[in-house]
């Protein structure tokens, strides 16, 4: 016998896969210049100059500590390293034993369930929200509950608050988000502050707020992401390196529990023992040493606003209505007809690759990764013409 959830997750299809893998098939068919793929969120820009300076120059010390198990949470140097930034980029009285280096945000999150779900509790997730927060949860035996959002695609704070319930137990925020790019407000922070509180008192016990940003980093026009766990106590943070040093391949990041959080060692400790339940420990050698230098650095962010720009400014003139997107590297765009897969299906014949927003949990939307180079965006708006034409879209003058 085998777990039929489980079972299901690995015969699921992954839609997002299987459109890049279209992609890939297309650009070999028809040549990669005649083919706009705009499905996965591999960052497009290099990692910056520190990343391989330092992988170099560690690469000449004795190999066999180098590439040696570290201590299941990560090198206490790192540790320290992680903590002393958070203190002074965010004022948090962030402590090195409460960090955990993880192989990534993916792992933090899957961590994070195991070690604070009981089968049967529930996870709430504002829609639109990342398509593994299912899994992770799901996988415990907990149940998704999906906070469905206002009309300009923010989360729904109301709404929240009739969708808590005494199974309640975990709540993931995803600012700036995947695949909206909206940054949760200090107006929203601290009225979600206020409603998970009351939650508490009225259930008599703690609802745990994870913050998953691996975009936290990504943001333009000098927009400032609120540190949420500034704004709440029984909060965790859950970061990555993958996109702000373009290395999703290396697969590290962190968990920080807030030192205000009730019982946080306890909860650290369930952490750990999550961390070994899973496998995820001793996160890759290599690259804890690499975030260590690093850990000031990120890629040249600069390239996606150019990106942000012209994709969000060419697709309002032709009359499609997006979301703006104050940071990560997506776009989130109604679609000119209720049905986005239909859509995706029609913009795929055109060799135009997006993803349905109902793997978001928000049908009638696609979502665009821009993280491409600007000349896929300058030649794929032409096609995005077509389409604009072809579902009878009104031309407009750009506002941003
Ligand atoms: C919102 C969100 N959370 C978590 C992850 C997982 O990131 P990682 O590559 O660090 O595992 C992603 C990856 O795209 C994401 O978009």
């Amino acid at each position: 016998m085998l777990s039929e959830t489980i079972l299901g997750f690995g015969f699921k299809k992954n839609c997002m896969r299987e459109i890049a893998a279209y992609g890939t098939k297309r650009k070999a068919e028809i040549g990669a210049d005649k083919v706009f793929d705009f499905s996965l969120g591999n960052p497009s820009v290099p990692a910056p100059p520190c990343v391989e300076e330092t992988i170099r120059e560690l690469l000449s010390l004795d190999s066999t500590s180098l590439h040696g198990y570290t201590p299941a949470p990560g090198l206490p140097s790192l540790r320290r390293t992680i903590a002393k930034n958070l203190q002074e980029r965010f004022g948090l009285p962030i402590r090195d034993d409460l960090v955990y280096v993880t192989c990534g945000a993916a792992a933090g999150l899957a961590i994070c369930m195991h070690a604070l779900l009981l089968p049967g509790e529930e996870v709430i997730a504002f829609a639109p929200f990342f398509t593994e927060y299912r899994m992770f949860t799901e996988g415990m035996g907990g149940t998704l509950v999906s906070v469905p959002p206002t009309e300009s695609l923010q989360p729904d704070l109301d709404a929240l608050a009739a969708s808590l319930s005494e199974k309640t137990k975990v709540v993931i925020v995803n600012t700036p988000n995947n695949p909206s790019g909206v940054i949760l407000s200090d107006e929203s922070l601290k009225k979600l502050s206020g409603i998970l509180h009351a939650a508490e008192l009225r259930y008599g016990h703690p609802i745990y707020l994870v913050s998953d940003e691996p975009y936290r980093e990504l943001v333009y026009d000098g927009q400032q992401v609120p540190c949420v766990l500034n704004y709440y106590d029984n909060a965790i943070m859950d970061y990555s390196y993958s996109k702000s040093l373009s290395m999703p391949g290396e697969r590290i990041g962190y968990l920080a529990v807030s030192p205000r959080m009730e019982d946080a060692s306890t909860i650290f400790a369930a952490i750990c023992g999550a961390g070994r339940v899973c496998g995820f420990v001793n996160a890759p050698s290599l690259m804890q040493r690499v975030i260590e230098k690093c850990i000031d650095k990120t890629s040249d962010i600069n390239m996606y606003k150019i990106n942000r720009d012209l994709l969000y400014n060419g697709l309002k003139e032709l009359g499609f209505d997006c979301v703006y997107p104050d940071g990560a590297f997506y776009l989130f765009m109604k679609t000119p007809e209720p049905d986005a897969e239909a859509f995706c299906r029609r913009a795929m014949k055109e060799n135009l690759l997006v993803v349905p927003g109902d793997s978001f949990g928000t049908p009638g939307y696609v979502r665009l990764a821009y993280c491409v180079s600007p000349e896929v965006i300058e030649r794929s708006l032409p096609t995005f013409k077509k389409l604009a034409e072809e579902y009878g879209l009104k031309p407009t003058s750009s506002e941003g």
